[in-house]
């Protein structure tokens, strides 16, 4: 039996005055690759800050691991990396290192402290990212660039079992984009559950083995893409609706 991670069901949400997601439905098994498609105000960020509990939602239902998500408390389980996550300035008072290792206090509790075994990991993480080297830097004199490569190393360093991720190389040159998406598929095929968005269509059709794409009216289509014709993956890269027959 495949394992299932995420279930979501009629799931409809809006923020005051704007409806949002209409009657979105899918289930994720162990080792799905999920993109997410979807013009400028479909949704994409906001169903995967549902899926995070950093949003209410009062219609529908969804389970992740098993359990509903109300009552879900592993976070630890789950891995974020948000949309612009390189924001600080150059003031913050952290390093690299305190960035991504506090991650790592989900798993191990606040108190616990650091093992070698933990600082490894975290150049492991780094290394990932192409950053080795960069622990000691401060987070916020890195370029917006280098600082989301450390937001996604700081999201892989506790090996969670689902990977979200909200456009993670937005503002990251050509050649970490395709060291990152190197990444993610190794870890996809190594069994790590990834959602995720990207302002670049055509890679992320490439990435991902299901799709959900939002067209005008927030519900959403939920396809594989091993059953979408070439046709309609020209229709997605040309931000057109897909007509899906099945
Ligand atoms: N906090 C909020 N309060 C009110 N409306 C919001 C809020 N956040 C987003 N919206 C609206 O909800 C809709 C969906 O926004 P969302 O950020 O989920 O879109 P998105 O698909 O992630 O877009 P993008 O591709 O630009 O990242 C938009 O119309 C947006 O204006
Ligand atoms: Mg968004």
């Amino acid at each position: 039996m495949e394992q299932e991670i995420l279930k979501v069901e009629n799931l409809s949400f809006e923020y005051p005055d704007t409806p949002v997601l209409r009657d979105v439905n899918f289930t994720l098994y162990k080792g799905d690759f999920l993109g997410i498609i979807g013009e400028n105000g479909a949704g994409k960020s906001t169903l995967i800050k549902i899926i995070l509990k950093l949003l209410p939602f009062s219609k529908g239902r969804i389970t992740l691991f098993g359990e509903d998500l109300a009552k879900f408390r592993d976070n630890y389980r789950i891995g974020y990396v948000s949309q612009k996550a390189n924001s600080f300035n150059s003031r913050f008072p952290a390093t690299v290192k305190e960035v991504v290792m506090a991650n790592l206090y989900g798993r191990k509790g606040f108190l616990s402290r650091f093992t070698r075994a933990d600082e490894d990991k975290m150049r492991a993480a780094l290394a990932k990212v192409g950053m080795e080297g960069y622990e000691n830097k401060l987070i916020g004199s890195l370029s917006g660039g280098q600082q989301q490569r450390i937001f996604i190393a700081r999201a892989l360093i506790s090996e969670p079992e689902l990977l979200l991720m909200d456009e993670p190389t937005v503002g990251v040159d050509a050649r970490s984009v395709e060291l990152i998406t190197d990444i993610i598929s190794k870890l996809n095929e190594r069994g790590m559950t990834i959602i995720m968005t990207n302002h670049d269509t055509p890679s992320l059709v490439r990435a991902a083995d299901k799709l959900l794409i939002f067209c005008e009216h927030g519900n959403g289509e939920f396809v594989r893409r091993r059953d979408l014709t070439m046709e309609q993956i020209n229709d997605i890269f040309a931000g057109k609706r897909v007509h899906h027959h099945a």
